[in-house]
């Protein structure tokens, strides 16, 4: 598979070399070339596989020649080693004997080892950067802002790998406590995985790491990348859940259309699952829940779309005011508005509306659920009374509540027990450097440590 440019569409670069140089040259996102399109025969025949042998085959068709599908399978049997499931509130899994009346489901996206979505995008980026660095011995500088889960799921898939240093930003202040925690516990003191506190936004961490990117002498200096939902190696993988469990949903319950309802900020979880229908999945329409940092909401609803700084919520993750990935979404429809809206439908929602929602789902259920997941479940509700309930629908649980153990807890009055490996590094001393959201404190930085 080819990628270009969303800006120049005759700038192009395979896989692996659109993967390791994060942006293209004219400072544009990649984009796939020719997204593959599944018949009915062949999807039916990648969901009667394993989520893993699935995304592997899928894979095949976004790689490049460095990569034999053997490798893939490798790959993607290691790095999707934990369940995906899709449950009810009350719990049954999605099945049609267990849950024949059943309309309303969560598709967890939180078992892998850091209990967030990111898990499925930068376990497969991880061994796919490292499968290509094998061949070349050269050393990457990894910079990745995060509003809290990706750091932690960057920093996990690439902890202890030779010739690769990790630097993730966070904003200070601006994760949760147990976010922080996974952060800044990562590995040894002479770990090749770093956190940085930044003294400003997340938008303030996602500025400086493209400003990072746009300085050509840091960029060559320290051979950068990328970690963020701007590096297509990111993206791709996420579109393989919506792919492989549309089919599972639809095989159970062939009769409904199918509605995915996405907790969103960057929209790089959106474009993934924009690139799964692309491909033949079975989804009617995706459903974008938003904070009231909601630029695209907004653009869903009046066709104009205007960035804006980003304010604190309580669905931190999701504190964006110019979502990284916009421009992709554009580039998917063709800048085509009428049929962005045919797909897409939003909907934004206050922290009051959000714990309000948390608590009466746990009350009437028991199930709790992460803040943002919350706000996602949220515009899947508004979306059933405004537009239609005869879908099955399921919204995406991108986080486990107990990374907002903090929130959740203040909301629910009800202590939330730490999986395993949140319990663990909890116990651990952080280790962060603080600097202000400038350039030259970051080229100081990595001028000591890279
Ligand atoms: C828990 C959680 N939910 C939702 C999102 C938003 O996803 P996206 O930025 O792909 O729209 C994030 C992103 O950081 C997240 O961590």
């Amino acid at each position: 598979m080819k990628y270009h440019s969303h800006i120049d569409t005759t700038v192009t670069a395979s896989f692996g070399d659109a993967l390791l140089a994060s942006l293209a040259p004219d400072g544009g996102l990649w984009m796939p070339d020719k997204i593959p399109f599944f018949s009915p025969d062949e999807t039916a025949r990648l969901g009667a596989m394993s989520f893993a042998d699935c995304a592997s085959e899928l894979a095949q068709h976004f790689t490049d020649d460095r990569f034999s599908a053997s490798d893939l399978k490798d790959l993607c049997r290691d790095a999707y080693n934990f369940d995906v499931p899709m449950v009810t509130l009350t719990g049954e899994n999605l099945h049609p004997a267990l849950a024949p009346d059943a309309e309303d489901f969560v598709l967890e996206l939180f078992h892998g080892p850091t209990l967030a979505f990111k898990d499925f995008a930068a376990r497969f980026m991880g061994r796919a950067a490292s499968h290509l660095m094998g061949r070349t011995k050269q050393r990457r500088t990894i910079l990745v802002a995060t509003s809290g889960d990706t750091g932690g799921a960057i920093g996990d898939a690439f902890l202890d790998q030779d010739g690769i240093q990790v630097f993730i930003l966070f904003p200070k202040g601006g994760v949760s406590k147990v976010q922080e925690q996974q952060l800044t516990t990562m590995g040894t003191r002479h770990s090749n995985v770093k956190a940085i506190s930044v003294e400003g936004t997340f938008d303030d961490c996602q500025q400086l790491v493209k400003a990072a990117f746009g300085n050509s002498e840091l960029t060559k200096k320290h051979n950068l990348m990328s970690a963020n939902s701007i590096n297509v190696g990111r993206v791709i993988p996420q579109s393989f859940y919506y792919f492989w469990t549309s089919l599972q949903a639809k095989g159970a319950y062939p009769q409904r259309p199918l509605v995915y309802s996405i907790p969103s900020g960057n929209l790089g979880n959106l474009t993934g699952g924009l690139i799964a229908k692309k491909m033949g999945a079975p989804i009617e329409r995706f459903v974008i829940g938003n904070n009231v940092n909601d630029p695209f909401v907004d653009y869903l609803s009046t066709a104009v779309y205007e960035p804006r700084p980003s304010v604190p919520t309580l669905s931190n993750a999701m504190d964006i005011g110019r979502p990284n990935n916009f421009p992709r979404i554009l580039s998917l429809f063709n800048n085509d508005y009428a049929e962005i809206i045919n797909v897409c439908w939003g909907a934004s929602f206050s922290d009051a509306e959000t714990e309000r929602h948390i608590r009466r789902i746990h009350t009437e259920t028991g199930y709790i659920m992460c803040p943002h997941t919350a706000v996602g479940h949220l515009a899947m509700e508004k979306f059933a009374e405004d537009i239609s309930d005869s879908f099955t629908r399921i919204t995406v649980g991108t986080a486990h509540p107990a990374k907002f153990a903090d929130s959740v807890e203040r909301i629910l009055h009800t202590d939330i027990p730490l999986p395993g490996p949140l319990a663990k590094a909890m116990k651990k001393t952080k280790r962060m450097h603080v600097m202000g959201p400038t350039l030259a404190d970051l080229s100081d930085y990595l001028a000591m440590h890279a």
